[in-house]
């Protein structure tokens, strides 16, 4: 039995450390916020959707989870998430920018790309990255060590698979994390993206229009690696790779979860 609970407690990669997951209440943060809780992490979950957010935090415990409402776009409130999270917990570890949203499935040309709605897509998924960025920075440059993660998308490394603000704003956070891994390399802090392939989410099933089974077979249908669904769980278990110590050595990557969607051209394949 002894045996039994050290093992528990050994299998447990993020045993004392501190998380704040943006976009924490559903889709690939809710999976994250989960994966780290039950890897013995204190999570902080911002995010704009407040039922869903305190749903979480209560599921997952409140002496170890907490919600605040944060909007990513407005420096004050990723201020207070971020100062909320040392007045609760002591220290902040882990920052994972993880709030995103997509464009207008209809995939409009340059000439229909409105200003207003491409500025609203960077917003979020660019100036709301820097500023958690910046933020986490603040705190974990005097603590000397930290870990900050990403969500961008297969959408950072290839041309034609989203809309171009999507597919801009994205390129955008590998920018950001490659220029915050130089800078920060010498406090000891990480700096690292995920980039997944499509995965069920709310976000994406309303990009898609389909959702179940059939969302899983059109993707499935252009999928690389086949006999396996990428899930919202397996992007939560990169993102723990990276803030565990088994990632202690990684920064300044862009970690595709992809199963090699992105690394060929169907015009080039010779093994079809
Ligand atoms: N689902 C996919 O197929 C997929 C693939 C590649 C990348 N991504 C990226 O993954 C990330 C998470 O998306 P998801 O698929 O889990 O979608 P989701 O809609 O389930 O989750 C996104 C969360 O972000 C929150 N959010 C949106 N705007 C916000 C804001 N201004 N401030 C704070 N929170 C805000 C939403 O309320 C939501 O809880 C996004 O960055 C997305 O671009 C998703």
């Amino acid at each position: 039995m002894a045996g039994t609970s050290l093992l528990a407690a050994a299998c447990k990669r993020l045993e004392g450390k501190v998380a704040l997951i943006t976009g924490g209440a559903s889709g690939i943060g809710e999976c994250t916020a989960k994966l780290f809780s039950n890897h013995g992490a204190k999570v902080v979950i911002a995010d704009i959707q407040n039922k869903l957010g305190q749903s979480l935090s209560q599921k997952l415990g409140s002496s170890d989870c907490t919600y605040v409402q944060c909007d990513v776009t407005n420096e004050d409130l990723i201020r207070d998430a971020v100062d909320k999270t040392i007045q609760s917990y002591g220290k902040l570890d882990i920052m994972f920018n993880n709030a995103g949203i997509v464009d207008d499935p209809s995939y409009p040309s340059i000439l229909d790309t409105e200003k207003a709605k491409f500025e609203r897509i960077m917003g979020v998924n660019v100036t709301g990255v820097f500023l958690g960025m910046k933020h986490a920075a603040r705190v974990m440059i005097p603590a000397r060590s930290g870990c900050i993660i990403s969500t961008a998308s297969i959408a950072s490394g290839i041309g034609g698979s989203a809309p171009h603000a999507y597919t801009c704003s994205k390129h955008a956070v590998v920018g950001l994390t490659r220029n915050l891994a130089v800078e920060l390399g010498k406090y000891g802090i990480r700096v690292n993206c995920l980039s997944p392939y499509t995965v069920e989410t709310p976000l994406s099933t309303s990009f898609v229009g389909l959702t179940g089974a059939e969302f899983e077979h059109s993707v499935g249908l252009k999928s690389n690696l086949k006999g396996i669904t990428l899930r919202a769980d397996d992007v939560a278990k990169a993102a723990l790779y990276l803030a565990s110590d088994d990632g202690q050595c990684v920064s300044g990557q862009n970690l595709f979860i992809d199963g090699g969607q992105t690394i060929f051209n169907s015009a080039c394949n010779m093994f079809s």
